[in-house]
């Protein structure tokens, strides 16, 4: 099967049923692109295709045919995209999984909307869930990258104690409690 990975051609031996995840994972060996749930519920396997997001577990073979798929590791080949770097200035990460469906998910956004409102922000961001709870974080750094932050560090009103999240019915109950 013969499609476009991060700029480059391959030809793939894969089902037409296979997911994208496994084949990317499994095959390719491009493991930045991570296994949640399963179900498109959690974003941590987002990649684009054909520069749209798209849950690669939830994509079958025969749709990426010929398509263009771009992973993490393809984003931008020496790691320096704005997000990315935008990513450290935050120091968003904590334990890490689900950051590269983030930063793709993201994106995808600054592709079509290079500087969006902190509304556009989380709403296009709110099916990426965060068991870590970086969601504020990430806002800050997709508004960094897109060239919305101040000197200060703080777009107006600051929102650095904000939490930007709205809590869906999804994400209220996928969320842990946080421990006192
Ligand atoms: S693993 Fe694909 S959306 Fe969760
Ligand atoms: S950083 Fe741990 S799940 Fe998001």
């Amino acid at each position: 099967m013969k499609l476009s990975v991060n700029g480059s051609q391959v030809d793939v031996a894969a089902a037409p049923d296979e997911t994208l995840l496994w084949v990317l994972r499994e095959k390719l060996k491009l493991t930045g692109t991570k296994f949640g749930c399963g179900m498109a519920q959690c974003g941590a396997c987002t990649v684009h295709i054909d520069g749209k997001a798209a849950r690669a577990c939830q994509v079958r073979m025969a749709a990426v045919e010929g398509k263009k798929v771009t992973t993490i590791e393809g984003l931008l080949p020496d790691g320096n995209h704005p997000l990315q770097r935008a990513w450290i200035e935050e120091q968003v990460l904590q334990c890490g999984y689900c950051q590269s469906g983030q930063i793709m998910q993201a994106a995808a956004l600054l592709r079509e909307t290079p500087r969006p409102t902190k509304a556009q922000i989380v709403q296009h961001m709110n099916g990426n869930l965060c068991r870590c709870g970086t969601h504020g974080r990430i806002v800050r750094a997709i508004q960094r990258a897109a060239g919305g932050l101040g000197s200060s560090g703080c777009v107006a009103p600051c929102s650095k104690a904000v939490s930007p999240w709205p809590r869906n019915s999804r994400a209220a109950t996928s969320s842990p409690a946080r421990p006192a």
